[in-house]
């Protein structure tokens, strides 16, 4: 096989992907990232030529949901290219290596330097560390060591976002963030979910590729063009809600007709992230999509925020015909707080009302430098 002097696209030709599939994966990133189509030479361009990015993976407490995902990213094609060729010097548990070899290697990235640190699960912090250790450190310890030495931190899944399921109340291991965990780490890219979806660290990667910086992001540090809109906003059941047409209980027409979930506890109104657009598993349906209401697995707390899962909010505003979900903040400030307050709603709510997508952080391009 000819030496392009690409990896990507020596990679590419050997996967016997067509150069017309991998200019579509790049036509379809610029509408991921909501720009002109005309981008997607530059992204091309950027592919093709930059260095392959080094990746050190930690994983600390979680389920590795994020790891599967990773593993099983296969639409489209070049998406999986894209993270599957990536340079991963350190993924304990996919590596070959084990015990001192693997710590050998993660100190030789960390000594290398100019890597992105990906890091899955939570940091516990209770018992001086001792809930999750590797190679005799604690988590903390690696966190800080591996991080504050990485070009920039991906923190993937919730778990590692936000806390997530570890975190959730009474957080019985002190299980934090990365964020909380290592305030100064410098650029945070969050792509929270349980778990976060592939495609979008393979859009993250890309971007930070072509345009030499991070995405913008918002308050939470998730990148807006995956998190800009809530899952209300993109859910192909969204007329049934403005009709008033309600799932009633499990397995009843309208759950059989694919009426809006709403009454069955979905939370897509408070949750923001793109699944209604990208889907999973190869693009072939979402939760809502297959009858199951969103439970808000992208947004902080949702353990202990948007639980039960299967409950309607009742006192929830905007309920009926042509409501508009963006009046939560005027419905909870005349009397409704009390019954968001029941269900632990209150700061959800303020969120969909103020949260987004105003606290923005972005650097006069766009984006994170
Ligand atoms: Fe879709 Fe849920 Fe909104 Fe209904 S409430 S339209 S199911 S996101
Ligand atoms: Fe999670 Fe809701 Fe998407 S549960 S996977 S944010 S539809």
């Amino acid at each position: 096989m000819a030496d392009s002097g690409s990896w990507f696209m020596d990679e590419l030709e050997r996967r016997g992907v067509s150069r017309r599939d991998f200019m579509g994966f790049c036509a379809a990133m610029t509408s991921v990232f909501a720009m002109p189509r005309a981008v997607g030479a530059q992204v091309a361009d950027a592919i093709m030529t930059k260095e392959k990015p080094s990746l050190v993976w930690l994983e600390f407490q979680d389920c590795a949901g994020n790891t599967e995902s990773f593993l099983r990213t296969s639409r489209p094609p070049v998406a999986d290219i894209v993270l599957g060729t990536l340079s991963l010097d350190y993924h304990e548990p996919i590596m070959a290596a084990a015990g001192h070899q693997s710590e050998e290697a993660l100190a030789q990235a960390v000594a290398k330097g100019g890597y992105i640190a990906v890091v899955e699960g939570s940091i516990p912090t209770g018992a001086n560390g001792a809930y999750c250790t590797i190679g005799g450190r604690a988590a903390l310890d690696i966190a800080q060591e591996v991080c504050g030495n990485a070009a920039a931190t991906i923190a993937v899944g919730t778990c590692s976002a936000f806390g997530g399921l570890p975190a959730a109340a009474p957080n019985p291991t002190g299980a934090l963030s990365v964020a909380d965990a290592v305030p100064n780490v410098g650029t945070l890219i969050n792509l929270p979910a349980c778990p976060m979806n592939a495609e979008n660290l393979a859009a993250v990667v890309v971007y930070y590729l072509t345009f030499n910086r991070w995405p913008a992001t918002d308050r939470y540090r998730r990148p807006l063009f995956a998190y800009g809109k809530s899952i209300h906003d993109n859910c192909e059941r969204r007329a049934h809600y403005d009709a008033g047409q309600y799932v009633e209980e499990w397995g009843d027409e309208g759950h059989r007709t694919g009426y809006c979930l709403y009454k069955m506890g979905c939370k897509g109104p408070v949750t923001y992230q793109n699944c209604p657009v990208i889907r999973w598993n190869d693009g072939t349906n979402w939760p809502i999509g297959c009858g199951h209401p969103c439970i808000g697995c992208a947004e902080p707390d949702f353990w202990d925020q948007m639980t039960p899962f299967y409950t309607h909010l009742s006192g929830f505003p905007g309920f009926g015909m042509h409501s508009n979900i963006d009046k939560i903040g005027f419905w909870g400030s005349v009397g409704v707080g009390a019954a968001f307050a029941a269900h632990g709603l209150v700061k959800l709510g303020q969120r969909a009302m103020h949260g987004h997508p105003k606290d923005l952080q972005v650097d006069e391009e766009g984006g994170q430098s």
